[in-house]
């Protein structure tokens, strides 16, 4: 019997009444669309028109919303399978669907390019093939992806860390509350407790809010004297706009070691930033801030590397941009990660990779790096 001829009975008429029997039809499908696939590609198209012609009697013969196999197989397969076999239906008919992708008009163009040599046949009722594979046709180009920008920029400052001797260190997304704040000297009442700043899971644990919890992990694993970057996913109860976004990606840095002082930490930002955006004539600033984890504390900013100081579009005319938050690590923090705050010290960092990466790459808007579109993707 045909394939023609099974999609016209209904699956009991075809005797079959188990899951196996399911599984071999569904199989012998499939095999029928490989087959017609191949002869596609081996039958090729000498001109526009007769390409245009091949792909949309396949696409009919298959998808056409009357008569089309896929469509007889729902009626009389599916949709009249008895209740027992419905589920094990299901699910066969779903994969078939997902294996009929190719077979979209868009998709079978892809497959069948114009080959002005090719043998070609205007009979658009496509056969089995009788053909072996024509070697000599050229191959159908697989698209390849490429790295995230987002990525590409965390591996570029990763790079440069490890350069400088740092090693990487992970931690969890899904963070205790004592790491991402009591062991940061983040008492309750500081604002970043609250429910608006932070997702909780329960009393106890929260989406990271920052990187730094992994400063205290490190501490606690490895002692001092200690030099990592800790790089990953951070999650806060901010509205998605230009600049914001509820997941976003940090870089933390943390080095503890005897006689470490503020000047250590200006010096590696300074050259980090000079590297970074591969400029000598690139300058820091140092401004006071605060953390609770670090004292005392600063937000760090580069002259604009595009403008050189001057004032253009991208510092917002201010010839500076801010780019992250750093401080001598608070001699609690140490003492909770039981380094003895009397004989080591140390700085830390942590800077926010998508707002990197849109100055890189001169994006205005975060949520283009988590939209999927491949217009944008594709540019990096
Ligand atoms: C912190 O998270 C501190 N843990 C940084 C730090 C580490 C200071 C070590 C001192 C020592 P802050 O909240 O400023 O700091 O966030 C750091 C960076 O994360 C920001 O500069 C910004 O680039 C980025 N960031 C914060 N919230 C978002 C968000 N919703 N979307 C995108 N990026 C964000």
């Amino acid at each position: 019997m045909t394939l023609e001829e099974k999609v016209g009975k209904t699956l009991e008429e075809l005797g079959i009444v188990d899951e196996a029997g399911v599984q071999v039809l569904s199989a012998e499908v499939r095999a029928a669309m490989g087959a017609e696939r191949q002869a596609l590609v081996t039958s090729g198209a000498a001109t526009e028109a007769d390409r245009q012609k091949l792909v949309k009697a396949l696409r009919d013969r298959w998808l056409a919303r009357k008569g089309g196999l896929l469509t007889l197989m729902d009626e009389h397969w599916l949709r009249s399978s008895p209740k027992a076999l419905k589920p094990v239906v299901g699910r066969e008919f779903n994969q078939l669907r997902h294996a009929a992708a190719w077979l979209e008009t868009e998709e079978l163009l892809k497959v069948l390019p114009v080959q002005r040599d090719a043998r070609h046949s205007t009979n658009v009722t496509v056969a089995a093939p009788t053909l072996a594979p024509d070697l000599t046709l050229p191959g159908y180009r697989r698209s390849v992806g490429s790295v995230h920008p987002i990525t590409r920029v965390q591996r570029e400052i990763e790079d440069i860390f490890l350069d400088f001797g740092f090693s990487i260190e992970t931690g969890p997304e899904v963070e205790s509350v004592y790491y991402n704040f009591d062991a940061l000297n983040i008492p309750e009442s500081h604002p970043s407790r609250d429910d608006w700043d932070s997702l909780y899971i329960d009393a106890d644990t929260v989406l990271r809010t920052h990187t730094s919890p992994v400063q205290m992990r490190a501490m606690e694993k490895h002692g001092a004297p200690l030099y990592i970057i800790a790089p990953g996913k951070c999650y806060r109860r901010d509205n998605p706009d230009a600049t914001h976004s509820p997941m976003f990606h940090q870089i933390e840095g943390l080095a503890v070691d005897t006689d470490i002082t503020f000047a250590d930490l200006k010096g590696t930002l300074d050259f980090f930033a000079k590297k970074f955006f591969a400029s000598e004539k690139v300058r820091t600033r140092f401004n006071p801030s605060f953390f609770p984890f670090t004292e005392p504390s600063g937000e760090v900013s580069v002259s604009c590397p595009f403008c050189d100081g001057s004032g253009c579009r991208r510092c917002k005319e201010s010839g500076w941009i801010e780019l992250l938050g750093c401080g001598m690590v608070h001699p609690q923090v140490l003492r909770f990660g039981g380094i003895d705050p009397d004989r080591y010290s140390g700085w830390a960092f942590g800077l926010g990779i998508d707002r990197f990466a849109m100055v890189k790459y001169d994006i205005t808007d975060i949520q283009l790096f988590f939209q999927g579109d491949l217009r944008f993707l594709e540019q990096f």
